[in-house]
C-alpha cells in the first residue's frame, strides 16, 4: 500500500530501514490527513503527533560474542535413558533483561571453562603456584590459574607450542616434518600430555601462555522458538566424553555444562545469527527435517515454531539415535506433535538396535517415492547434525531417490539439487 520511502541504496540495516520507513509513514499519514486534501505541505503537523504510535527506533544489540549475556543456567537435564551409551543433556538459560533476540534456526556462542582439575594437574607438573601474574587476552595481568581457567585452550597444541617443545621431546622434531604423522599424533592428545612426554620443557609462565590459543565459544543450535520461549534458550548438547591415552578426555564445553556450570553463577553466552538455515517465508510450505543425535536440536524449534504461528505446511521428521529405549530424545514431545497434526510424519532410524546398522538415509530411501512427491510439492529440505559422514551420506541419498523416482539422469540430479539449494529450499546446519 506504502511505496517504501528510503531507496534501496540507503546505508540502513533492515531494522533502521524498517524503522525509518514506519516514522516516514506516520508522519505522511499524519501531514495528509491533517490537510485534508492528500496533498502534503511544506509545514510538517509535527506537534500533537502521539509519541506512543511511532516505535522506539532499533538499538544495536547490547550483547554480542565480544561482550556475552550473563546468563543464568536454568537447566541441565540429561535427555538419554539410564544405561545409554551416550549423555545428551537438554539445557536452558534465562535470557531475562537481555534483550537478545533469536530466531529459530539461530545458534548460542557459549563460553566455557576449563576443568579445574585439568588445569591443577597442568600447574603440578608445571612446578608453578598457579598465583603467577601473567597477561590475560586484553594485556591486564591475572594469575596464570585463572588464566588457563579461563582464557586458553588446554585441549590444543598450536604449532609454536610444538616448536618450543621439539627441542626437548623425543619425537616431535620428527612429527613436525610429516604432517600426516603430526595430525595422528594430536589425536586425543593436550598440553598435559605434552608437557609429561616433554619433562625438560618448562617455559616461564607468559612464554607458556603466549604459546596458547584463546579459549573460543563453542556454538549450539537453538532447540526452542522465542514464540514459545520468550524469555529463555534452549540447547540440546552431546558431552564429550572419551579415553585417549590411558586418560579421560573431557570436551571443554559440553562437560562445563553438564558438570560445572551452576544454577547460581552465570555462564556467557551470545545469539550466532544463522541466515542459511530458515523456515519457509509461507507457513504452508511443507518441510523435512532430517537430523541425527543432536541435530535434532533445531528442529524442535521449528516444530515448537510452526505450532506457535499456527503453519498449515505438512513437517515430516526424519530422526537418528542409537537405541530407542535410551536416545529417543524428545520422544514425548514428538508424539504429542504426532497426536496434535504439528508433525505430519516421524520415521526413526535406530542404527544399534539390530544386527545391521540402520541410519536416518536408509528410512529415506524406503521412503523415497514419498520423499519425492514431497519435494515436488515444494518442500524445504534440512539436514541438521555430523557433517563428516551423516550429513554427506544423506546428500548421496537424495541424489539417489531424485534419480531413482524422479527418472533423472546423475546430471540432472545434480542440477535438481543445485536449484534446491539456490532457491533455499536444500539448507544444512553441519557440524
Ligand atoms: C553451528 C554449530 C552448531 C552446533 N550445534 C551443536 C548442538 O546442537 N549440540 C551439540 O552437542 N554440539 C553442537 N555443536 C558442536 C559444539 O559446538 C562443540 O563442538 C561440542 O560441544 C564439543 O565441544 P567441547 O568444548 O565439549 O569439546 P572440545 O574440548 O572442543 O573437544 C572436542 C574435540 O575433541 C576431539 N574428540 C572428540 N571425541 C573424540 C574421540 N572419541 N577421540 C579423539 N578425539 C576426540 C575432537 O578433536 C573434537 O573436535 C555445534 C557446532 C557448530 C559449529
Ligand atoms: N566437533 C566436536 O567436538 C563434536 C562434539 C560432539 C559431537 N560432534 C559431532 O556432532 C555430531 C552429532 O553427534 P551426536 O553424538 O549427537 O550424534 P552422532 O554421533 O551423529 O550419532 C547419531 C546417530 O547417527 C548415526 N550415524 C553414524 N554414522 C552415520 C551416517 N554415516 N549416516 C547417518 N547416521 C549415522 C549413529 O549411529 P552409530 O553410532 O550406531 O553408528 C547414531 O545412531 C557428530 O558428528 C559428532 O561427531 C562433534
Amino acid at each position: 500500500m506504502y511505496a517504501p520511502y528510503l531507496p534501496e541504496t540507503a546505508p540502513f540495516t533492515p531494522e533502521q530501514r524498517a524503522w525509518l520507513n514506519t516514522f516516514f509513514r506516520e508522519l505522511a499519514l499524519r501531514t495528509f490527513s491533517s490537510e485534508g486534501d492528500g496533498q502534503a505541505t511544506t509545514t510538517l503537523p509535527l506537534m500533537g503527533v502521539d509519541d506512543q504510535s511511532i516505535p522506539t527506533p532499533p538499538q544495536p544489540p547490547r550483547y554480542n560474542r565480544k561482550h556475552p549475556f550473563p546468563a543464568h543456567l536454568l537447566q541441565c537435564r540429561r535427555l538419554t535413558g539410564e544405561g545409554s551409551t551416550k549423555d545428551i543433556r537438554h539445557v536452558v538459560f534465562s535470557l531475562e533483561g537481555a534483550g537478545l533476540s533469536y530466531e529459530v534456526g539461530d545458534a548460542l556462542g557459549v563460553y566455557p571453562e576449563n576443568d579445574p582439575e585439568l588445569v591443577a594437574a597442568l600447574l603440578k607438573t608445571l612446578g608453578y603456584t598457579g598465583d603467577e601474574l601473567t597477561p590475560g587476552p586484553d594485556g591486564t595481568e591475572l594469575p596464570i590459574r585463572e588464566a588457563l581457567l579461563r582464557h586458553y585452550e588446554l585441549g590444543i597444541l598450536p604449532r609454536p607450542l610444538l616448536e618450543a617443545a621439539a627441542p626437548h621431546h623425543e619425537l616431535l622434531p620428527r612429527l613436525l616434518e610429516d604432517s600426516e604423522a603430526l595430525t595422528t599424533y594430536l589425536s586425543g592428545r593436550d598440553v598435559l600430555d605434552l608437557l609429561r612426554e616433554a619433562p625438560s620443557f618448562r617455559p616461564d609462565p607468559t612464554t607458556l601462555i603466549g604459546l596458547l590459543r584463546p579459549l573460543a565459544p563453542r556454538l549450539y543450535s537453538i532447540s526452542s522458538s522465542p514464540r514459545v520461549h520468550p524469555e529463555a534458550v534452549h540447547l540440546t548438547v552431546g558431552v564429550v566424553r572419551y579415553q585417549a591415552h590411558g586418560r579421560l578426555r573431557k570436551g571443554v564445553c559440553s562437560t562445563f555444562l553438564a558438570e560445572r556450570a551452576s544454577l547460581d553463577r552465570p555462564v556467557s553466552v551470545f545469539v550466532h545469527t544463522n541466515p542459511n538455515f530458515r523456515l519457509p517465508a509461507d507457513p504452508d510450505t511443507p518441510i523435512i527435517m532430517i537430523g541425527a543425535g543432536t541435530g535434532i536440536a533445531p528442529f524442535r524449534a521449528f516444530l515448537e515454531d510452526r505450532e506457535a504461528t499456527g503453519a498449515r505446511g505438512p513437517n515430516w521428521l526424519f530422526f537418528g539415535e542409537r537405541n530407542r529405549a535410551t536416545d529417543f530424545l524428545y520422544q514425548d514431545e514428538l508424539e504429542g506433535w504426532l497426536q496434535r497434526g504439528v508433525l505430519t510424519r516421524l520415521d526413526t532410524a535406530f542404527s544399534r538396535d539390530q544386527a545391521q546398522k540402520c541410519y536416518v538415509q536408509h528410512r529415506m530411501l524406503e521412503q523415497g517415492r514419498t520423499l519425492y512427491a514431497w519435494l515436488e510439492e515444494g518442500a524445504c529440505v534440512y539436514v541438521c547434525g555430523d557433517a563428516t559422514h551423516m550429513a554427506r551420506d544423506v546428500e548421496a541419498t537424495l541424489l539417489t531417490i531424485i534419480q531413482q523416482e524422479g527418472g533423472h539422469s546423475e546430471e540432472a540430479a545434480h542440477a535438481y539439487l543445485t536449484t534446491l539449494k539456490r532457491t533455499r529450499r536444500y539448507q544444512r546446519d553441519v557440524y
